[in-house]
Parts: structure tokens; sequence; C-alpha cells
């Protein structure tokens, strides 16, 4: 039985989730892949290593005090790095000090933040290339909801010639309770940031820049496109108005934050985020809640829709977890 050690960097709700579940799908990572699969390290600005936060201290196999920063992968002696903490789209960090440390030592890499992706992501996916480092990075991409491995693997061989996507759970929740329930902006919002769903700073959602994320990483890393932040146009819900609302549903229309690709003949990708009125019978109209959704229009396969959402944040782990799976089948199957 090979020995599989993973470390966690980033030690919030997010990366708890995914070491408790990890540990809970040891016995089926044995069977199912021979694989005897340890948790060796933790780091976390605010949990050190010694601070396991809620896992039972004996489910590590080490557990060394002390240890911080990018450093903390070699030294825990891990094969495979989960990155869990935040990480800005503008500059990257933290997370990318971390991403950055352990592909380049050829550790494979399941990246759950986006932002180190969205900023380097050329460089990382060079860097993983030049190691022989795995690379995935489900949990990034709209985590629960289905993105990139969609047009890799459902679609494969198929011309992608657009992509419309609710990729942000926060905004579809406000919209929807804005005009099903005529619930006012503000109360909507707090309702989102209880569900534990809204980013801390709840501008990354209602601005557009989350979804602006999701969209640039399956561009970039699903289409083989080289986006920038700055190629795409991005616009949040806060032209939503009531009186816009009334309107909209006096047509039967419902508005809904979007992020869309449009594929050209000559290869070209374009993208922009934005509030689309969707007629009430099109399956996007319909996507409630805080559920995300995505089509992706292809030349040979027409039209594919996946709708995904799970509860937070089992469901960003579970997909980060998708990915470790695909990499123990690559490596030990
Ligand atoms: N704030 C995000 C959302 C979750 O509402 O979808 C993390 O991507």
């Amino acid at each position: 039985m090979r020995v599989i050690r993973v470390a966690i960097a980033g030690f919030g709700g997010v990366g708890r989730a995914t070491a408790n579940l990890l540990l809970a799908r040891r016995e089926h990572y044995r069977s199912v892949y021979d694989a005897d699969v340890r948790l060796v390290a933790v780091c976390g600005s605010r949990a050190g290593l010694s601070d396991a936060n809620g896992l039972e201290a004996d489910q590590f196999d080490a557990l060394e005090p002390g240890l911080s920063g990018p450093d903390f992968i070699g030294t825990s002696g891990a094969d495979i790095l989960i990155e869990a903490g935040p990480s800005d789209f503008r500059t990257g960090g933290p997370g990318l000090a971390y991403i950055h440390s352990a592909l380049s030592s050829g550790r494979d890499t399941i990246v759950i933040s986006k932002g180190a992706l969205v900023h380097s992501g050329r460089e990382l996916r060079d860097l993983a290339k030049a190691s022989g480092a795995i690379l995935k990075l489900s949990g990034a991409s709209a985590a629960a909801l289905p993105t990139i491995d969609l047009v890799e693997h459902s679609l494969t061989g198929c011309r992608v010639l657009s992509v419309e996507g609710i990729l942000n759970a926060t905004t579809n929740f406000l919209l929807d309770a804005m005009v099903s329930k005529g619930v006012g902006f503000d109360a909507a919002l707090k309702e989102a940031q209880k569900g534990g769903f809204a980013e801390a700073d709840t501008r990354n959602d209602t601005e557009g820049w989350d979804t602006a994320c999701k969209l640039l990483l399956l561009a970039n890393f699903g289409l083989g496109a080289e986006l920038a932040m700055d190629d795409l146009v991005v616009e949040g819900i806060h032209g939503v108005t009531a009186d816009r609302i009334d309107a909209w549903r006096a047509e039967g229309l419902v508005p809904k934050l979007v992020g869309s690709l449009e594929c050209t003949d000559d290869g070209t990708i374009s993208a922009r985020v934005g509030v689309r009125a969707y007629p009430n019978s099109d399956p996007l109209a319909q996507v409630s809640g805080k559920n995300k959704a995505i089509r992706i229009t292809t030349d040979a396969m027409g039209e594919t829709i996946a709708i995904g959402c799970g509860e937070e944040p089992l469901a960003t782990a579970a997909a980060a977890l998708k990915d470790f799976e695909h990499i123990l089948k690559a490596r030990v199957a």
C-alpha cells in the first residue's frame, strides 16, 4: 500500500472541512486506491500546526508545532498540497507562495482559492509542467458546479462556442430574494452572510469579481485562453433596482448575474460579467436561491446545462477531494 502524505495550507472553514472529509474517507482511499492517506500538516494564519481546530489530534500522523509559511510543505514531507487559504486576484497572495513552493518541488497541488490562479495562472501551469506536478482547481472554479470538468471530460473533442454561467451563489441568492420574494438588497445580503457563502468583502460578490475570477479560470484552464482580469468587462448587480425588477417582471423576464464567454472561429475568446434577463421558461431563469448553473454551447453536442449547489463548506471540500481522487487514480492506480 502506497503512503500519500497530504498538507493543507489555509485552515479556515474550507480547510477544516477538507481535512475532516479527507480523514473520513481514509478507508475509501485504502480500499479503492490501495492508498494509505495521511494528513501530515496544516498551516493557517490563525491555526498553527499545534492547533488542530476541531480535528482529533490523533488523526494527524505528524504534528510539528512551530512550522509556518510556504516552507512547511517541504518540512512536513507532504506529497500533495491542498491550498485552501485566501488569495487576492490582484496580487496572488498569500496563497501564491504556497502553491509556488509545492509545484516547484514537483508536488501535486489542489488549489481552492482563486486569486493566485487568476493572477499567475500561466506561470503556475508552466511550473507544474516543468516539474511534472499535477495542478487541479475544481474547488476554485465554482466548486460543486462542474465547469472545467465539463469541457475537459464531458465535452471532449467539441468546440465550445459560448458559455453562460451563474457562477456566484451570493448574487443569485440576492437577485432571487429580491425578484421572487420582494426582499430588499440589504436584508438579502445579511441572509447570504449568515449562510456562510458570501465573501468576507461582499463587494467581491456584488460587483461581479468572484464571477469574473471563476469565468477567467474556466477560459484559461479549460479553454486554453490567456485572459487577464483587465480583458474582462465586469459589471455587478448594483443597477438592479426595484423599478427595473418590476419592468422585467412585466415582460416575463428574470435577471441573473452571468459570466459569459464568446468563442469566435479564429480562436479569440471574449469574456464579460453582467446582468442578463432571461425569459421565465429558460432553465437559467429557474436557478433559484444559492444554486449555480452553467450552459455550454458546442458545435457538435449542442447545449449542455449543469446546475450545482451543495452546502458550504462541505461542497467546496468535496470538489477539492474530487481532484484528490483524480490524482490518486493517476499516481497510484
Ligand atoms: N462567494 C462565493 C459565492 C463563494 O457566493 O459563490 C466562493 O466562491
